[in-house]
Formats: structure tokens, sequence, C-alpha cells
């Protein structure tokens, strides 16, 4: 039994299977690549397994406990986090202001800026933000304009944000979209490091194969919504399967 689990996931929009029969176990502290062509369903796995999203069919279970229906905060508090397709970050607030938000909210179970204001505790959360910025080698950059940062360095940020969380499970949706190549190294590299230091399982949809290969432990290559092959990364590559989902051959 891996911490989640996907069990027959089937979900439509109108005459559109985005999902089909979707299985897939991911086991604990490993991390599991989701890859697949454009609109092979990858977006809406992850939003069904943050319970954002109700599949037609089907169950997703993490560490036992049924994801489906529960409200985005449940899911923090059952210890999921992710990471969004575009980062999520509010761009008029310093990189230290948006730090605290996540803290105040796994304190208050609200994401409420007007209330870290307020709060009585901030100037503790200002030490936890801090922390969480200095393991990110961000420290010297908390009073920096967040919008104004590279790509890069705002999904640093965005992932610091789910880290101050103590997740178990960390879901990341194409993290190194769009960005500079040195950048994407710099994200393989926190995630890496991010392994290293913790105890967490990380599930990552991604189409950039340098960053697949150099960070998962398993692949599952989904393909119009169903699973076509799940493997370790040696056996994936070169998998006619693989070839036949990327480049429409079949082989
Ligand atoms: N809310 C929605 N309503 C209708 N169709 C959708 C919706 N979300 C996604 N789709 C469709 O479902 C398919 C899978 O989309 P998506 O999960 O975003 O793919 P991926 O992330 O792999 O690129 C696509 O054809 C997309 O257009
Ligand atoms: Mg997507």
């Amino acid at each position: 039994m891996g911490i989640l689990e996907v069990k027959n996931v089937n979900k439509r929009f109108g005459g559109l299977q985005a999902l089909g029969d979707v299985n897939l176990s991911v086991e604990e502290n490993s991390v599991h690549a989701i890859i697949g062509p454009n609109g092979a369903g990858k977006s809406t796995l992850l939003n069904v397994l943050i319970g954002k999203l109700i599949p037609d069919t089907g169950s997703v279970s993490f560490d036992g406990q049924s994801v489906l229906g529960r409200k985005p905060y449940e899911i923090c508090q059952m210890g999921i986090s992710r990471v969004f397709q575009t980062p999520e970050i509010f761009g008029e607030l310093s990189v230290l202001e948006n730090m605290m938000i996540p803290i105040f909210a796994k304190r208050d179970g609200a994401f409420r800026m007007h209330a870290v204001e307020n709060s009585s505790n901030e100037k503790a959360i200002i030490e936890q933000a801090e922390h969480v910025l200095e393991s990110l080698n961000m420290a010297d950059k908390r009073h920096f304009n967040s919008a104004s940062m590279s790509r890069g360095d705002k999904r640093r940020l965005e992932i610091g944000m789910c880290l101050s969380q103590n997740p178990r499970l960390l879901l990341l949706d194409e993290p190194t979209a769009g960005m500079a190549r040195a950048d994407t190294n710099n994200t393989i590299d926190l995630l890496k490091q991010i392994k290293d230091e913790r105890d967490i399982t990380i599930a990552i949809i991604e189409h950039d194969m340098h960053v697949v290969f150099s960070l998962a432990e398993r692949i599952t290559v989904l393909a119009q919504g169903t699973p076509l092959v799940e493997d370790t990364p040696d056996n994936i590559k070169g998998h006619p399967k693989v070839r036949e989902a990327y480049l429409g051959e079949s082989a």
C-alpha cells in the first residue's frame, strides 16, 4: 500500500473523458513523477488528488483517509501541500509577507492576510517565516517585492510556503514550466535538498525529462487520461509506450 492510493478514477468534462480508469500508488518517502503530453489529464489528476475536483467514480486516499470532498484547509491539515502550474504568490507583497501567510493559516485554519496583520502572534510568525527563508537561502531577499523576482525564485518561495506547513506529501504541477535552464537546475537542486532533509513524499507532474530523470524514483506515463505504464526511470527510458504517448508512434 502506498501513502497515496488512487483507485479506478474516472472524470468526464461533458463528452471528454479527462481521466479514465486511473490507478496509482505512490510509495511513502519516494519521488513519483507523472508524465504525459499536453492534455493528458495531469492537472486534472492533481486537482482530484487535492480534493478540488470530485471524480465521477473511484477513490483517492492519503494515509488511509479519503481526500474526496475535503476543504482546502482539511487537505492541508492531512499533510498535503501543492504547487500549482502558475506560481500563486501575492505579487504586491514582499517575500517575507508571502511566507507568513501559510504559517498563519496553519495556526488558525484560514487564509486571511488581514488577520495576520492584526495577529498578536505576528512576531512568532515572522520568526518562523524567516527560518524557512534561511533554509531556502532566500533570507537576503526577504524584503524584495515578490512580483519582481525571477520565475525560479518565485517557485522557490512558493515551494517554501508549502514546506512551512511541514507537509508529508508535496504535489507539484510542472514546477519548472517556462523557466530558464539555470532556474530549472536550481529547482531540481532544491527538491533534492528537500528530499534529503525531510521525511516527505513528492509527486511531481512534469514534462521536462531532464527534471523527471534527475528526481524520480517511479514514473507513471499518462496518455489521454489513462496510465500507460508505471516503472523505474531506467525502464521508462526508451519504453515503446512512452514513445507512443509523446510522439503518437506505436511500437
Ligand atoms: N474544467 C474543465 N472543463 C472542461 N474540460 C477540461 C477542464 N479541465 C481540463 N479539461 C480538459 O481535460 C483534458 C485534460 O486537461 P489537463 O488535465 O489540464 O491536461 P494536462 O495537465 O495533462 O495538460 C484537456 O483536454 C482539457 O482541455
Ligand atoms: Mg497541466
